[in-house]
């Protein structure tokens, strides 16, 4: 089996505390990465999630920031700058899905989903990319999802920002090329995380979710963690650009 050595690079996890940004930093602090752990609300959890990170023997830190708001990533970064030197790595995970019909769906609500699940991703992105330049390259990894694929009935907003994230990194790919910067994304299906537990709950709601899964199974955090190592480490380099399905299959079942 091919090892995964990140020792001495510097991963940024937005949403790291919780859910799939949690099992991404925990993946790459077991493979050597110092690990900042980007938190909004919940300073406990992320602080944990640190800790757990360091007892694989790199540094980390849970760092609160808000993605949404530009003065808040741009002193994330300068915080991962200040305490680690360099950026490597950046995992942009953060993100919100909330339910509302188009018809009732508030300005407020799209603004919302659109600042958190955008803006955030293009503001890491922008205060990212010199230190990767300084750093002589990196890898950009973002976070879809299925339903920026094949859209998500009263979840419109949400779809609508994940196709744009999925826009976002067909842009940089051939952008950042030159810059050795790898710019890639991956498109969870459903996974077993706080998000996705409300509705995963329900045993009517379940069914129909796992009759969409041609593994018949939602899938394990660690799971979407294995695709961020892959694009994060030497096993990818001729890749950019592209979206990596971790779904169990359901795209194909549209
Ligand atoms: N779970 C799924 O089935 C699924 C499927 C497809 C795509 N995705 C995508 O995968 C990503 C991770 O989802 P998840 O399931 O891990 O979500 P989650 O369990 O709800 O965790 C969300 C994480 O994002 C952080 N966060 C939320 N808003 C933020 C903001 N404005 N600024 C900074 N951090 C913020 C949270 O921090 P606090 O703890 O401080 O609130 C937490 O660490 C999201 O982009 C989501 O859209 C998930």
């Amino acid at each position: 089996m091919v090892g995964i050595d990140l020792a001495g690079r510097v991963a940024l996890v937005t949403g790291g505390s919780r859910g799939l940004g949690r099992a991404a930093a925990l993946a790459l602090a077991r493979a050597g990465a110092d690990v900042a752990v980007n938190y909004v609300k919940d300073a406990k959890t992320a602080r944990d999630t640190a800790a757990r990170c360091e007892k694989f023997g790199v540094r980390s830190l849970a760092v609160k920031a808000d993605v949404a708001v530009a003065a808040d990533v741009k002193k994330l970064c300068s915080t991962v700058g200040c305490e680690f030197g360099r950026l490597d790595i950046l995992v942009a995970s953060a993100g919100i899905w909330k339910r509302a019909a188009i018809e009732k769906m508030t300005e407020r609500q799209l603004a919302e989903m659109l600042d958190v699940n955008v803006k955030g991703v293009f503001f890491c992105c922008r205060e990212a990319v010199p230190r990767m330049r300084k750093a002589g390259g990196g890898r950009i990894i973002l976070v879809a999802s299925t339903a920026g694929q094949r859209g998500e009935a009263f979840h419109s907003h949400y779809a609508a920002s994940k196709g744009a994230v999925i826009s976002l990194t067909k842009s940089l790919a051939p952008e950042l090329a030159a810059d050795h910067i790898l710019v890639n994304c991956i498109a969870p299906g459903w996974f077993d995380t706080d998000m996705s537990r409300p509705s995963l709950g329900e045993p009517e709601a379940r069914n129909q979710v796992l009759a969409t899964i041609p593994l018949g199974r939602v899938g394990r955090p660690e799971e979407f963690a294995g695709a961020v190592l892959f694009l994060a480490s030497e096993l990818s380099t001729f890749i950019t650009g592209e979206i990596l399905n971790v779904n169990g299959g359901a795209v194909l079942v549209g």
